[in-house]
């Protein structure tokens, strides 16, 4: 693994242990995106699944209750131990194992769907590895993706690490932004879409890497509220885009 990958891969660990419990923040949300995966990927009983960038597994949890047989993969170690643990306690069967979005270790037409949710913001080449995911979906096989623009800090933004830092003494959410900050900022100008990615640009990608019809899920109708909890004012929100192979 090169050194920028291993370094993704040492903040992601570290991150592992508080990752889960800032998603799926409601019992609404968590019912809205398993509305939302299990309609978009359709039926599931005898085909595989792949969630990238799976995390601590949520997605390949609601693939898993669809029927798909479901593989997810991560780079972090950590990550892929706590969707492990997990998958045990809800007595799931997924093959959770490490591996590189960019360069995956699965034959050419392998899976009927692949999910990968904010994942991209964080990949040094989204346009590698969109063919990569294009390579190993079956034909007639679904992607479903899904980020956002995060506002993630940069230099320009430095002004907010003094704040961050007083802030971090007490709040446990400055301190994960502090060190997200400080382990990212070496490497963001080597990650494109680092600052956000929006719907086009992922739509592109997409259909730069062969896919033809590349749609867009209406998440309004679905997510009464932001499941990331950003002031909406401020924050442009996420999208979730969908193509067949
Ligand atoms: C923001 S988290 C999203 C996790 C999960 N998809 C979710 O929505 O809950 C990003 C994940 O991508 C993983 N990741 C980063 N770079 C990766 C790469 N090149 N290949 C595979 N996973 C990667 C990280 O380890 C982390 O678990």
């Amino acid at each position: 693994m090169d050194r920028l990958k291993s370094k993704i891969e040492k903040y992601w660990n570290w991150r592992s242990s508080s990752y889960a419990l800032d998603i799926e923040k409601s019992p609404e949300t968590e019912k809205a995106w398993d509305t939302t995966i299990k309609t978009l990927a359709k039926s599931g009983q005898n085909q595989d699944a792949l969630d990238i960038g799976t995390g601590p597994g949520q997605l390949a949890f609601y693939l898993a209750g669809a029927g798909f047989n479901v593989t997810g993969v991560d780079i972090s170690s950590q990550m892929i131990a706590s969707a492990q643990k997990k998958a045990e306690e809800m007595q799931l069967g997924i093959d959770f194992r490490t591996g590189d979005a960019e360069k995956l270790d699965f034959e050419d037409n392998s899976f009927d769907v692949i999910v990968s949710r904010n994942l991209i913001w964080t990949l040094p080449n989204p346009d590698l590895a969109l063919k990569e995911w294009y390579r190993v979906l079956k034909p007639g096989g679904r992607i479903i993706v899904s980020d956002g623009f995060w506002s993630n800090q940069t230099w320009r933004r430095f002004y907010e690490i003094p704040i961050n830092m007083i802030k971090s003494v007490f709040q446990m959410k400055s301190r994960i932004s502090l060190r997200f900050f400080l382990h990212y900022a070496s490497m963001m100008k080597h990650l494109p879409l680092y600052e956000g990615v929006n719907k086009n640009e992922v739509q592109n990608l997409l259909q730069h890497a062969g896919f033809n019809e590349v749609l867009s899920w209406d998440i309004g109708q679905y997510f009464r509220t932001n499941p990331y909890e950003f002031d909406m004012s401020i924050r442009p929100t996420f999208f979730i885009v969908y193509a067949d192979k």
